[in-house]
């Protein structure tokens, strides 16, 4: 039965070949100052960065730059962007980049006016934002998250060994997001892969939670079904602007909040993942991939039902005279057998995690209790060393 929800996303996004167009519209309505955010430089190699600054200036705006947010964004390098963009008095945050710089951004511009420690305040003790918060707005170039139009914030604390994510209300959620496919076209294979499957893994953990009849259930099937498809193609040819845009709007809608609305939600792969990063810095989308199987052939038993339904409705498992473990088993063996096709890390050890840091990647591993198993330390222990 669907709960009771409220239900916003005041992020307006602007998709397509034009859709950086879409500055023009946005920019006056905010101050003169913007502070431009970036990550290590991808942006210069591929033009986008020259195409973001001349609507800019020509906007009037006065830019001031914080470059070099790196993949997996550390609370070091939120305390800096904290003082550039006070430094700047910033009226606008443009994020350009992924998901890293877009998260990067929303901490930032929780953070300037909040007169504390942001790691300890956001990412420790999960506060309410109540200062005043610069507006952001995001030009996309890396697909995956769903970053662009939600108000999640991941920040890595790597002294405290923690990969930490806040779920910020809607008053942090992008005021724009600029969605252009091609611009995801120089991604190199290996960031365009791991972006798919962290869109399948932002479906999953919203899927494998309850027993209930959720019209959210079809929905996330068809996602599935159509980033499966879009993602062979992309594979095979990464500039098929039919299959980039699908799986660029599909990533989106796994993360835009829509689909969590009224049901209960798992996030224990993306915990475990977290733990992983927290001790690697590997890729997000990768940490996933590399726990996902141990962890999902873990909690089948206890959620065989659903498993057999995803198997029959995304995998296309033909369910005669089976049972339906056998249906759920089957799934599973034609889910990975397509992450290993399109190229996914499926271990941890290939991702640089040790035996020696298995004590701390369990410490690291939050634990959420939506899923078909509530975990406890054993049940951590066991789906980690399944992943090296
Ligand atoms: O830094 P640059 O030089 O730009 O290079 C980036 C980076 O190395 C590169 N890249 C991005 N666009 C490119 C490009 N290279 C060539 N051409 C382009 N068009 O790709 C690399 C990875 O970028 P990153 O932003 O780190 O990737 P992603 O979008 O996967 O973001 C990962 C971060 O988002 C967090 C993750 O934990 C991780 O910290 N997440 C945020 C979520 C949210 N806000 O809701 C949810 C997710 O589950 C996730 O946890
Ligand atoms: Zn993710």
């Amino acid at each position: 039965m669907l709960g009771n929800f409220t239900y916003c996303n005041p992020t307006k996004l602007y998709f397509g070949k034009d859709a950086l167009d879409g500055l023009n519209e946005e920019l006056p309505k905010h101050g003169k100052n913007v502070l431009l955010v970036y990550g290590g430089g991808s942006i210069k190699k591929n033009g986008i960065y020259d195409k973001v600054i001349a609507i800019l200036k020509a906007n009037g705006k006065v830019i001031h730059e914080d470059a070099g947010v790196m993949p997996n964004p550390t609370s070091e390098k939120l305390n800096e962007g904290i003082e550039r963009a006070k430094k700047a008095k910033a009226d606008l945050i443009l994020a350009v980049g992924g998901g890293s710089v877009c998260d990067y951004a929303k901490a930032v511009s929780v953070s300037v006016h909040c007169g504390d420690d942001a790691w300890d305040k956001y990412f420790i003790r999960f506060d309410d934002v109540t200062c005043d918060i610069i507006p952001v707005g995001c030009v996309l170039t890396m697909v995956g998250t769903g970053s662009e139009m939600n108000g999640g914030s991941v920040i890595t604390n790597h002294a405290q060994k923690l990969k930490i994510g806040h779920v910020f209300g809607e008053k942090v959620f992008p005021k724009f997001s600029v969605l252009n496919p091609e611009f995801t076209y120089t991604l190199p294979k290996y960031q365009m892969i791991s972006g798919i499957y962290d869109i399948m893994s932002h479906i999953l953990e919203q899927y494998f939670s309850g027993t209930d009849d959720n019209t959210s259930d079809y929905i996330m099937e068809g996602l599935l079904r159509s980033l499966i498809h879009s993602a062979n193609i992309a594979v095979e040819n990464p500039t098929d602007y039919e299959a980039r845009s699908n799986i660029m709007w599909i990533a989106t809608w796994a993360l835009n909040t829509l689909v969590a609305k009224g049901k209960t939600t798992d996030w224990m792969v993306h915990m475990l993942g977290q733990a992983v990063a927290a001790h690697t810095d590997a890729t997000h989308g990768m940490t996933l991939a590399a726990v996902s199987m141990p962890y999902y052939r873990y909690i089948l038993p206890y959620g065989t039902e659903k498993f057999a339904r995803y198997a029959v409705n995304v995998w296309q498992v033909k369910p005669e005279g089976k049972t339906n473990e056998q249906i759920a088993r089957e799934g599973l063996v034609a889910m990975e057998a397509w992450m290993k096709k399109i190229g996914l890390v499926m271990n941890i050890t290939e991702l640089g995690a040790k035996k020696e840091m298995l004590d701390g990647m369990i410490k690291s591993t939050l634990v959420m209790d939506g899923g078909y198993k509530v975990f406890g330390e054993k049940d951590i222990r066991a789906v980690l060393e399944a992943s090296f």
